[in-house]
């Protein structure tokens, strides 16, 4: 993509995001209303930060401190400049706010709003591109447009007869006859930067909102003879604005939509049902893969190739390699699964848990920032948390790491070959020793040297089993019968 900011002037970008969203009807402010998992403020912070902007400047003001916070996730903190607009008396009043840091400045800015996340950082290049070279000499100010069917709620552009820019008319104060227009105003604009505070500082508030629009700017800017230029763009998703719930769901929908397809389309994952499945635009998906109705795959997720995963199942971030079967109704969270594992059904892996290839975890087995090794397998009923557990091992139904004494999480570590045998506790901190083997029901309260069994409560050695063994090769030799077959 081109980069408008290596052409002079230099360009700035000024996100909105002071409003509180009186029609999203929250406490919380709009612009931290969440779009696939992220803030809306964060995809646009995101999109201008594609550009290579100078600076960015985020106006603040409804719950500033918190939107602060989600926009420092996204950007730089030498990049962004915040602005506190400390009451909100409109788009125009948020823009002045800055005037300070920009009315002398000698450059392009580029006004977003913190309600529209899905505009493209392409579009935004060419809307910047076009505001430069407009008629040869770039225009005073730039407005992105659209046609929507429904237009209800936008700004209206209304054209002169020749065609060009007359003024921007919002919802509130249009005649019936102006609201039929279906050319609405994106609230997205590129400004030579001192005309627009010049005009700023003229803007008057005698409108149905008793508000400041930056809206009559444009118009103020024409009567002064200036140029204004309007970027009309066909795809009216990008451009569309989060103001109630219901435009948010839609927007929900229509992302979502899109990310699946692009993974069918280019990259051959197979959805059941597309429609009821949730992926994020931050995850990927493998080859062969094929995904259930009711899967959510969340965040910076990678699913490998020729995985299975089945019904109602959630991974948030986390990394599951190749040929992984995943059962109904799983959790996973911030783990990592190896190739040819198999999980669930019901299971929950959270906290950075770990299975090593080959490995099993079956129904209702927790796993918490624990490493189940190489072909080990956790079956049924366990909670297995801070462990690391070898390879081969077998963890029977209704084993617990007791790893929480009410102050430490304390660790347990299981060896290779190990038999926990069914409801077996293991109060940590705890060592069981490779090829150990607990008798149901244990309680084991010590470590456990290598080839023992441990019974009972609390658990106390049995017999060492490499002992066994050897005894077992004396006295257990099979015999020979005469037709010399084995008995
Ligand atoms: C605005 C435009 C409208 C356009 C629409 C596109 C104005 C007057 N109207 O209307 O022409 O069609 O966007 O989505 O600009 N904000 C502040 N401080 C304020 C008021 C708003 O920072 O005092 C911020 C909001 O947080 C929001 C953005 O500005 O991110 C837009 O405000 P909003 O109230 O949603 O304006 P719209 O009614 O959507
Ligand atoms: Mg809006």
């Amino acid at each position: 993509m081109d980069n408008p900011s290596n052409e002079q002037p230099k360009l700035d970008v000024l996100i909105l995001a002071a409003g509180l969203g009186t029609r999203m009807r929250s406490n919380l402010a709009k612009v931290l209303h969440r779009l696939d998992g992220r803030p809306l403020i964060n995809h646009v912070c995101r999109t201008a930060q594609a550009l290579a902007p100078g600076k960015i400047y985020i106006v603040i003001g409804h719950q500033g401190e918190d939107v602060k916070a989600a926009v420092l996730e996204e950007l730089d903190e030498r990049q962004s400049e915040f602005v506190w607009q400390k009451e909100q008396l409109g788009t125009g009043h948020a823009v002045n706010a800055a005037s300070h840091f920009l009315e002398n400045e000698d450059s392009t800015l580029l006004v977003l709003s913190g309600d529209v996340p899905m505009i493209r950082a392409e579009t935004l290049a060419a809307l910047v591109q076009q505001h430069r070279t407009h008629r040869g000499k770039g225009a005073a100010c730039t407005i992105l447009s659209v046609k929507l069917e429904d237009p209800t709620g936008y700004g209206r552009i209304i054209r002169d007869e020749a065609g060009l820019f007359d003024r921007i008319v919002e919802q509130k104060d249009a005649s019936d006859e102006e609201k039929l227009t279906k050319e609405i105003n994106s609230g997205i604009y590129c400004f030579d930067t001192r005309k627009l505070f010049s005009a700023l500082s003229r803007v008057k508030n005698n409108n149905a909102q008793n508000e400041y629009y930056l809206t009559d700017v444009p118009s103020l800017l024409r009567h002064e003879g200036e140029t204004i230029a309007i970027y009309h763009h066909n795809d009216s998703h990008e451009i569309e604005g989060i103001n109630n719930r219901v435009q948010l769901a839609e927007m929900e929908r229509t992302m979502r939509y899109r990310v699946i397809k692009k993974m069918m389309v280019d990259y051959g994952v197979t959805f059941i049902d597309p429609k009821n499945t949730y992926i994020s635009e931050q995850a990927s998906i493998g080859r062969d893969t094929v995904i259930y109705p009711n899967v959510s795959i969340e965040g910076e997720s990678e699913i490998g190739d020729g995985c299975t995963i089945r019904a109602g199942t959630r991974i948030t971030n986390s990394k599951i390699g190749h040929s992984v079967e995943i059962l109904d109704n799983c959790v996973i969270t911030d783990s990592e699964v190896s190739n040819q594992c198999t999980i669930g059904p019901f299971a929950h892996l959270r906290g950075k848990a770990k299975m090593e290839e080959k490995s099993k975890v079956g129904n209702f087995v927790e796993l918490k920032k624990t490493i189940l090794g190489r072909g080990s397998k956790a079956n049924h009923l366990a909670y297995l948390g801070d462990a690391t557990i070898g390879e081969k091992t077998n963890i029977g139904a209704g084993t617990i790491t007791c790893n929480y004494d009410g102050v430490n999480k304390n660790p347990t570590i299981i060896g290779n070959n190990v038999k926990i045998s069914s409801n077996t506790m293991l109060v940590a901190p705890i060592k069981i020793g490779d090829g150990a083997v607990t008798g149901a029901g244990a309680v084991v309260i010590n470590d456990v040297p290598p080839d023992t069994l441990v019974v009972g409560v609390p658990a106390k050695i049995k017999k060492n089993l490499n002992a066994a063994d050897a005894e077992k090769t004396e006295s257990e030799k099979p015999e020979i019968q005469t037709n010399g077959r084995l008995s």
